[in-house]
């Protein structure tokens, strides 16, 4: 019996996982309940990152109008204004000693200790910037804010919301569009959430993954 629940429990992730898609047309009407968006915006909030550092701010972006002008920038895409929410990924820019320290005194301060406990650890990931290009550098804090997005769009999948990621806009534009580099930020990615149009041609696609020969390799 327990058996049995377990393997519905697996065969409904994967259900959702197929039934997901990269919504290309939104329901305008359909609107995502506060209860869920709350759920969504925790489930950012508790994303892991390496370290634990968060470099992250992700921008809920509710104006009608700045939504439009997003929409100006990403190719007019739809999603962005059709979809009941958008969220901009952004990442933080300094990622340095600056922010390394920043951390440890939030840390410090969540778990009632003194900053000097946290030197070592402080004085590991500071060691771990040593030597790498700033692009590099953020191209690793970017690969937090897409682990973040990941959970998002499974969390989207599990509630029966409709999502699409978005790469596709001028990142310099939305940034300017948001104000971005004033707040230390830039913008990497969007992921538009709502509920598919009736007649998204999109929803009823095959899904075109590579076989699991291809995509496994198995070492015994
Ligand atoms: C990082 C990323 C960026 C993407 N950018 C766009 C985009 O700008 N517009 C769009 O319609 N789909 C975009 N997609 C959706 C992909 O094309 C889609 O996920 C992929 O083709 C697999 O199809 P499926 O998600 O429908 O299963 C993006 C996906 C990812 C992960």
């Amino acid at each position: 019996m327990v058996k049995q629940q377990l393997l519905t429990k697996f065969m409904n992730i994967i259900e959702k996982m197929n039934w997901r898609y990269a919504t290309k047309k939104f329901d305008i009407n359909k609107k995502i309940s506060s209860e869920n968006l709350a759920t969504l915006l925790e489930v950012l909030r508790l994303s892991p990152s390496s370290y634990g550092l968060q470099p992250w701010k992700f921008i809920v972006v509710n104006n009608p109008d700045i939504r439009a002008k997003i929409k100006e920038v990403a190719y007019g895409q739809t999603q962005i204004t059709d979809a009941s929410q958008i969220i901009v990924f952004a990442n933080k820019t300094n990622i340095d000693a600056n922010l390394v320290d920043e951390y440890m005194n939030f840390v410090a301060k969540e778990k009632g200790i003194d900053v000097s406990l946290l030197e070592g650890f402080a004085g590991m990931i500071k060691g771990s910037f040593t030597g790498k290009s700033i692009g590099d550098l953020k191209g690793w804090a970017a690969c937090q804010t897409y682990l973040a997005a990941g959970n998002l769009l499974t969390t989207c999948a599990v509630l029966d919301i409709d999502a699409c990621p978005m790469e596709g806009f001028d990142r310099s534009k939305v940034d300017e569009i948001l104000g971005l580099s004033s707040l230390g930020l830039e913008s990497k990615m969007i992921v538009a959430m709502g509920y598919r149009a009736e007649d998204d041609a999109d929803a009823t696609k095959k899904k075109i993954r590579f076989p699991k020969e291809e995509v496994f390799i198995e070492i015994n």
